[in-house]
């Protein structure tokens, strides 16, 4: 089994005090850090940009994982990857405007991580003609823009066939699951072949990062 790797995402931290956030949830043992990137296009909400995951950069050594629900996220890129992003996750629906292929190897080219992901609607199929190209693949179990959503259980089907598909094809990307992820869920997910957990609500909204991230790791 893979180590399970913690992603608090800063959406749910104290804007306020976000340099602190940063650096309690690495005190706290987090893996890396989840920047959920929203343009009010693709979907419906707008959340931070380029330069806020700049000072992110700067308050921490661990790996910032770069969720972009944008549209044209190849004309924005290299300014995640100058920002300091190590991974970067742009999304296969035909709604979020870029030649899926090309951004992918636009984001390998770079040297960053490259991620894929689809949205709760979306059929895995879509995926397909991309698995080999990637590093990870981001299953939202929730429908992206907001935070504090519940977890979508039928998604763990893709979660089997990601996980199906790195054995029958001796690969191992990295599975992460995103939205409504606490102890209960994470088990779940894990069970079915997840790696990665993304959590915003039930890391930042409890007074106690350490323990938080504890079980969500290890969720018994
Ligand atoms: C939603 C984002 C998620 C969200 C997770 O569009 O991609 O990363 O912030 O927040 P919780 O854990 O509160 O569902
Ligand atoms: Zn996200």
């Amino acid at each position: 089994m893979p180590k399970v790797i913690v992603a608090p995402s800063i959406l749910a931290a104290d804007f306020s005090h976000l340099a602190d956030e940063v650096r309690k949830v690495e005190e706290a043992s987090a893996d890396w850090i989840h920047c959920d990137i929203m343009d009010g296009h693709f979907i419906d909400n707008i959340s931070f940009g380029p330069s806020i995951v700049g000072f992110v950069r700067k308050q921490t050594k661990l790996p910032l994982d770069v969720h972009l629900m944008i549209e044209h996220a190849d004309h924005y890129v290299p300014r995640f990857v100058d920002a300091g992003a190590n991974s970067i996750t742009v999304h296969v629906e035909p709604e979020s405007k870029h030649d899926v292929g090309k951004t992918l190897q636009q984001i390998r080219d770079s040297g960053s991580r490259v991620g894929l992901t689809l949205n709760p609607d979306t059929r895995f199929e879509l995926l397909e003609p991309f698995l080999d190209k990637i590093d990870m693949l981001l299953i939202m179990t929730v429908h992206p823009g907001f935070g504090g959503q519940s977890f979508r259980a039928e998604q763990m089907e893709k979660v089997k066939r990601a996980a199906e598909w790195n054995k029958s094809h001796h690969r191992r990307i990295d599975i992460e699951v995103d939205g409504g992820i606490n102890a209960e869920t994470a088990r779940v997910s894990i069970q079915n072949g997840a790696n990665v957990l993304v959590a915003g609500t039930s890391i930042f909204h409890s007074d106690d990062y350490a323990k938080a991230i504890r079980e969500l790791r290890d969720p018994g």
